[in-house]
């Protein structure tokens, strides 16, 4: 997979499809020789340009700074004449910052390096993978840096990190410290991203490229709803299975930085790490720092197949939970059902209920602790309510437990309301500025959890109450985001690590309790989506997704995260109509089929459900137990999309072996006097035959299709002719196809 060709001091990197090729110019400079489709082992150094002016320095000295403004450099330094963003800033002790790196020699190792606190990649129990270590290093500073590239034998992505190691006597302050850069050739490129707010997250957006900057960004010490640490650079017009397609996507959880820059002379430089805004760290002479995790995937096949590689690669490589390739238990949650008004009795009331109809596990949102009778008080004192939940938690879990359900709860762990016992009792644990109000919102602070013991109190807070009683899930909340950034502990040259020892801080609480409770099924969540990336998917199989439960505004959401996560780990729920969110009304078998492309559940008084939508219920849980595994472990294709079409959306997910498929597609809006549609299906075997079936919600059971497509169709039929979807009546509808080998 990664090999070193000597004689043209290349290092080539092949995965399945695709080769990365670094060389060494000037025996000194790492650069960036090429990326695409695997090519075989020539010598493509000519791809640095070194051998045309301004030449390389040993040559012309004279023109050095020039050198540096137009090499595509692997990994682009700080102050020392590439003009160009760099991904690397080091400062000494006297204030000298620039920083220039030379070759020092590699190691390609089969045994991925471990980075301390930080979600990975890993390879798989049976699988290979292989890491090349490059050694990079500045005397003058006295700073050593491993950029580290890992191939997985059965994978497309290239993941990278990068480590910096002080070898000085003096202490260095890292400035800046991304984690990978790609420079390339423009291709007339275009940008795409995932961008949107509360309740609208990962929108995709595509523009052109032009000269200057574009990018992504967080400050808000998560990931954030409004942006995503994701870049995706597409050769222009490419589509879902046509194209050019370079992604970059970041295993991290907080500040992230993501940039586009198109030269003078129109290159492009690709570019992804820790945002370094607000960011210094401090290395002690010996001390290392490691940079999380960037993905990169080439795709000379669309879209399509980078999505693909990152569902592959995060089902296989990332998350590490037991429920992994499990079926999830089909939960319900009372958070839209009841808000903060529930106790005992109402939880028990829907639980009941639920489990006469299916469904598997109760969740209890927020509102069980201390007097959290609404969102203005109590975040920290996570000591059980006794006048809402009458009986105690283990009574409530029990009686739960006998309705042959599980019991799940909601947290919100690294937050502190000013009206708690907690705050009264340690004002100083929240995150503040000396001397300056900290700003709240939705009233509440954010814990100093970078500090030990605010961090012990809380994991064990939170131990207590899951020993307490039979719980097999937990919720995880955040819901705010950071400023008034200041750490009454850190000394003033650590106090640029407080965003990242919060990110690292999160990871440790959720590494000791999934530790103490490894059967626990984990599902973080940020006031909905703001904390979807792939870091949370270390700890938690599943997040939610947005606190947007309308289907219509989830096609969009679901797409944009589809786009990169496998839909095994979208939390996707059905809730009443009018939508709480938006008020709009879509049919329940709608709502049913948009959250099938997630983990599944309900988000609704399931007492006061019409006995109609009620009816549908049993039918729905059939559904899920029927195409779930199709729907998680299968390979996802887009088919059209309600976002660029503006009238329906369709996706299928076709099982590995391609003996079977399952189409969704939903009709947003009716069109009067018209066509029906004919639409293309993707991921089928050429040659062989299929039949189409239609899932009935009325029956939970699966019938013919369209009378005239009732006999088997080959794949090439299917994908090259495509199939009938007959107009529905009425807006919002939707339609479920179980496509089988015949
Ligand atoms: C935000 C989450 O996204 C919701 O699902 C719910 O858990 C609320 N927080 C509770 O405060």
């Amino acid at each position: 997979m990664i090999k070193y060709l000597e004689k043209e001091k290349l290092f080539k990197i092949d995965t399945v499809t695709t080769s990365y090729i670094i060389g060494i110019a000037d025996d000194k400079y790492a650069g960036h020789a090429y990326y695409g489709k695997r090519i075989p082992d020539d010598d493509v150094s000519y791809l640095m340009r070194i051998n045309e002016p301004p030449f390389v320095p040993s040559v012309n000295n004279r023109d050095k700074l020039s050198f540096l403004d137009c090499f595509p450099m692997e990994y682009p330094t700080h102050g020392v004449g590439d003009f160009r963003e760099d991904c690397i800033a080091v400062r000494n002790k006297d204030g000298y910052s620039g920083l220039e790196l030379f070759y020092d020699g590699y190691e390609i190792t089969d045994k991925k390096p471990h980075l301390d606190g930080l979600p990975q990649t890993f390879p798989s129990e049976s699988g290979k993978s292989e890491t090349l270590k490059l050694y990079l290093k500045d005397d003058v500073l006295g700073l050593k840096v491993t950029l580290l590239y890992t191939a997985f034998e059965d994978n497309d992505a290239i993941v990278r990190s990068v480590i910096m190691e002080n070898s000085s006597s003096d202490p260095l302050y890292v400035t800046k410290a991304l984690s990978a850069c790609i420079d390339m050739d423009n291709k007339d490129f275009e940008l795409m991203t995932l961008n949107g707010s509360w309740a609208r997250e990962r929108h995709i957006q595509r523009n052109p490229v032009g000269i200057g900057f574009a990018g992504v960004s967080s400050v808000r010490g998560e990931t954030s709803h409004q942006h995503h640490p994701f870049l995706g650079l597409l050769s222009k017009g490419a589509d879902d299975d046509h194209g050019d397609v370079y992604g970059m996507h970041f295993i991290y959880s907080g500040n992230f930085k993501g940039l586009v820059y198109r030269g003078q002379f129109d290159n492009v430089r690709m570019m992804m790490g820790i945002n370094d805004e607000d960011f210094t760290w401090k290395l002690e002479a010996g001390q290392s720092f490691a940079t999380p995790e960037v993905v990169t995937v080439y795709s000379g096949e669309g879209i399509g197949k980078m999505t693909r590689t990152y569902h592959d690669l995060y089902r296989n490589h990332l998350i590490r939970s037991p429920y992994k390739d499990k079926k999830r238990p089909i939960l319900i949650n009372n958070w839209e059902a009841t808000y903060f008004d529930f106790n005992t009795d109402k939880l028990l009331d829907i639980a009941r209920e639920s489990s006469k109809l299916g469904i598997e596990m109760l969740v209890m949102d927020d509102g069980w602790f201390g007097n959290r009778y609404d969102d203005n008080r109590a975040l920290g004192d996570w000591f059980v309510n006794g006048d809402k939940i009458k009986g105690g938690l283990k009574y409530l879990v029990d009686e739960v437990n006998k309705l042959g359900m599980k019991f799940g709860i909601w947290f919100e762990p690294e937050m502190i309301s000013p009206d708690s016992d907690l705050y009264r009792e340690h004002p100083d644990w929240a995150i503040a500025i000396p001397g300056r109000t900290a700003g709240l919102c939705r009233n509440q602070y954010v814990l100093d959890i970078t500090r030990d013991e605010i961090r012990d109190y809380i994991v064990e807070r939170v131990c207590d109450i899951l020993s307490s009683a039979n719980i097999e899930y937990v919720k995880w909340d955040m819901n705010r985001q950071l400023a008034d950034l200041g750490s009454l502990y850190l000394p003033a040259d650590k106090m640029g690590e407080l965003s990242h020892r919060y990110v690292l801080a999160v990871y440790d609480m959720q590494e000791r309790i999934l530790a103490r409770f490894p059967n626990l099924l984990l599902e973080n969540c940020s006031g909905g989506g703001a904390r979807f990336d792939p870091g949370m998917l270390y700890y938690s199989p599943q997040i939610w997704c947005s606190d947007d439960t309308d289907a219509i505004e989830r096609l969009k959401i679901q797409e944009g995260t589809a786009l990169l996560y496998p839909l095994s780990t979208m939390g996707a729920h059905v809730s009443v109509c009018p939508n709480h969110t938006v008020g709009r009304n879509t049919p329940f078998e709608t709502r049913g089929y948009v959250a099938l492309a997630g983990t599944f559940g309900y988000e609704l008084d399931v007492t006061k459900l019409s006995d109609e939508d009620k009816a549908m219920i049993p039918a729905q849980c059939k559904m899920y137990h029927k195409y779930r595994d199709l729907v998680t472990l299968g390979d996802y294709y887009r088919i059209a999309s309600y976002s660029d079409n503006g009238y329906f959306d369709a996706y299928m997910t076709v099982a590995k072996d391609r003996s079977e498929s399952l189409l969704t597609f939903v009709q947003v809006m009716n069109r009067p006097n018209h066509h029906s549609r004919i639409i293309k299906l993707k991921g089928f075997d050429s040659n062989e035959k299929y039949l189409i079936k239609k899932f009935n919600i009325e029956t939970g059971e699966e019938e013919p299709y369209l009378s005239y497509m009732k006999k088997p169709l080959s794949g090439d039929t299917l994908m090259n002719g495509g199939i009938i979807i007959e107009n529905m009546w009425g807006d919002n509808r939707g339609l479920l196809l179980h496509i089988v080998k015949a």
